[in-house]
């Protein structure tokens, strides 16, 4: 455990040499490279991200980054749904299935589902020679090194880079970005394995929080667009990993009826990473804390009006919204 008390901890700390072991060989000078020199995008209409659990949440959070670098439509499909639901999957499809292990039955049966259809297929995966990797026809090994503890880290942020190493790569083989925009972007890849370190240590105040949280009977996560995302995946782990009870949801769905279980002392985590639409979460912070909330924003350092709306607060370092989701999950 290499002196963690276990493996979990072991594995998040490990996150910042991850997701540099998965960016480190596809990046040469200012070229992404990826692993099969075939992989054309051209003629792709669609991408479909199928997964499962932690999976598919990364790939709901890089749903944002392929759409907004490549311009082409994506839809994020639970496997478990995908392969029953008769799916528009056709030659004009590039379905990429995401998975630590590369061996959960339902990831793999979508995938043998889209192939029969025609589409293109991409796996993502960290363990080498696994069966998700062996069927598609292209593979971006993510190179997290072996993930013991049941509940994904490095496997979800190491998905994570290499979904936004792809949009990237695709985006400058359609053309659907500029010079500049290109470079800036694969500058702010660059600097994600630096600001997972400065996520890790700059909260030590995090067991405190712990200690003050973990006797709620539930927690909400709110937060929008990539912020959702990152909330989805946080509930998960919630649940799985402290048995508490969490429900992430798009912030500004909450008017819509859910704000009736918001109550005194009820803990609300803010994900404010986001800065396009940070504002409009802040609304949202507003209206939780007027019905008793107590709230924990996830921002980074300098928002003033963050810091003075929230309870509590959780910095991390500033990063390029579309790649923020990686750098925001760690705590
Ligand atoms: C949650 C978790 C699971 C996995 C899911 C998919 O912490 O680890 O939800 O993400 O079971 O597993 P893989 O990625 O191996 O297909």
């Amino acid at each position: 455990k290499g002196g963690y008390d276990h493996f979990m901890l072991k594995e998040i700390m490990e996150q910042p040499r991850a997701v540099k072991a998965t960016m480190a060989p596809r990046i040469r000078g200012n070229d992404i490279v990826l692993d099969d020199a075939d992989m054309d995008m051209h003629g792709i209409r669609k991408i479909i991200i199928t997964a499962c659990g932690s999976a598919y949440y990364a790939g709901c959070a890089a749903k944002y980054a392929i759409e907004a670098l490549c311009r082409i439509p994506v839809s994020v499909e639970l496997a478990s749904e995908l392969r029953y639901c008769n799916p528009l999957i056709g030659e004009d499809t590039l379905l990429i299935a995401l998975s630590q292990s590369g061996e959960t039955a339902d990831t793999i049966a979508a995938l043998r589902e889209g192939k029969s259809r025609g589409a293109r297929t991409l796996a993502i995966v960290n363990v080498v020679g696994s069966t998700v990797a062996k069927i598609a026809d292209w593979c971006l090994y993510t190179w997290a090194g072996p993930e013991i503890a049941v509940a994904t880290t490095k496997g979800y942020t190491t998905q994570l880079t290499a979904l936004y190493l792809f949009a990237l790569h695709t985006a400058k083989q359609l053309n659907t970005v500029d010079d500049a925009t290109y470079r800036s972007m694969l500058s702010a890849l660059k600097a994600l394995p630096k600001q997972l370190q400065q996520a890790l240590d700059m909260n030590p105040e995090i067991p405190q929080l712990a200690k003050k949280y973990h006797k709620a009977k539930s927690m909400f996560f709110i937060g929008r667009n990539t912020d959702y995302a990152v909330a989805l995946e946080g509930a998960l782990k919630m649940k799985e990993i402290s048995y508490l009870h969490a429900e992430a949801y798009a912030a500004g769905e909450l008017k819509h009826g859910t704000i009736a279980l918001i109550e005194d002392k009820q803990p609300v985590v803010a994900l404010c990473c986001n800065d396009a639409i940070t504002e409009k979460t802040m609304s949202n912070i507003v209206e939780v804390k007027a019905r008793g909330a107590e709230v924990l924003a996830v921002a980074p350092r300098g928002n003033g009006r963050i810091l003075s709306l929230a309870d509590d607060m959780i910095f991390v370092p500033q990063v390029n919204p579309l790649f923020s989701a990686v750098v925001e999950i760690v705590p």
